[in-house]
């Protein structure tokens, strides 16, 4: 008779930096999907905390940011019973894991990169830390060996990085690190209100946790072209409907289309609707934030179990890496 094999149930991790509050490219390109799949996937999900210190320089704004950030993830869904939900700097063996990773590389290899490009190219002086952003980012990413990384398309290139860095670890000390694969969710940019990828560092962006009066403010000032309500319009050229391509149900979108197309619905009362629709959207996650934030002990127990369940995963890789590299153990 045949034994079944036990199917073992394959592995995310995914993070986000405590950099400013998330929005909804952040919640459509990464939160929603991470949430999702943490049913069918054994998660593991971090606040990316020691990369968030590449760009936060001030201590109370950092020590706020990570624990609204912790709260905003329990408030979109993560369930700490299906997800290991953890700290990046509860595990600062993660920083000696990337500096084992960092002699595999050379610079002209790391000067590739899109993020330290990108600051280049603003006329920056790009820091040490970003420049070797994408190590720590593999080293996230290859010690809990899973097997998909749920991220939006601008983090695709990260991920490669940490595919090959796997290859050359494994080349020189014999194979122990598993290759990695990004997992897009529906492959979408979001908009921000300028049109442009909504991101903070944009300044375009639409909280998702902000109060009803900045969530309105943000909205309204999504920017559109000049033609008047009863004008026919396009609506796959418009900020505004492709906004509720993702929050509007399906049966208010179709009337929306129709009425675009047709001429007779004005930019304000598109924008009125999608505000609506945006805060019917977030109640249940606003809810649940209240009800964390007002139990504050059991958010820090929550964070705590994550870190310590991620400790044990992740530090007995970290010490066969010592090993494999000839460290004395
Ligand atoms: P930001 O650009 O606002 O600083 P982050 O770099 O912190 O966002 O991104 C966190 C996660 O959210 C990443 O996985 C990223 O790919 C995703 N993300 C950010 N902005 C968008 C967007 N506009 N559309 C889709 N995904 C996004
Ligand atoms: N670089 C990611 C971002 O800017 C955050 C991040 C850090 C991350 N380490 C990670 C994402 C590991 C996925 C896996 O959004």
């Amino acid at each position: 008779m045949e034994t079944q094999k036990e199917q073992r149930m394959k592995r995310i991790v995914s993070g986000i930096k405590p950099t400013g509050r998330p929005h909804l490219g952040n919640y459509f390109g990464m939160m929603k999907s991470v949430v999702e799949m943490q049913d069918e996937y054994e998660s593991f999900l971090f606040v990316a905390d020691y990369h968030a210190l590449t760009t936060i320089h001030e201590k109370e704004e950092l020590h706020n940011l990570i624990v609204q950030l912790i709260l905003d993830y329990l408030a979109v869904g993560v369930d700490p019973k299906k997800t290991v939900f953890y700290l990046q700097s509860a595990i600062p063996e993660l920083a000696e894991f990337a500096w084992i990773l960092s002699t595999l590389v050379t610079v002209p290899w790391l000067e590739r990169a899109h993020a330290y490009k990108d600051a280049l190219a603003k006329g920056k002086e790009p820091g040490v830390a970003l420049f070797s952003y994408p190590i720590l980012m593999a080293a996230d990413i290859l010690a809990t060996q899973a097997e998909l990384v749920p991220v939006g398309k601008d983090q695709i290139q990260h991920v490669e990085m940490t595919r090959e860095l796997a290859r050359k670890f494994n080349a020189r000390y014999g194979t122990l690190l598993k290759e990695p694969q990004s997992f897009l969710s529906e492959g979408q940019v979001v908009p921000g209100i300028d049109g442009q990828k909504m991101s903070k560092s944009y300044g375009n962006i639409i909280p998702l946790f902000a109060d009803e009066k900045a969530v309105k403010k943000a909205v309204m000032r999504i920017v559109t072209d000049s033609s008047r309500p009863e004008d026919p319009k396009d609506p796959e050229q418009c900020n505004v409907f492709a906004l509720h391509k993702l929050i509007t149900p399906e049966e208010e979108l179709e009337e929306i289309r129709d009425a675009y197309l047709r001429g007779g619905m004005g930019y304000a009362e598109s924008k009125e609707r999608l505000f609506n629709n945006i805060m019917e959207f977030t109640r249940e996650m606003r809810e649940r934030r209240a009800f964390y934030e007002n139990r504050m002990e059991l958010v820090y127990e929550i964070i705590q179990e994550g870190n310590a369940k991620a400790r044990n995963l992740i530090i007995p890789l970290i010490q066969q890496v010592r090993e494999s590299v000839g460290l004395l153990s």
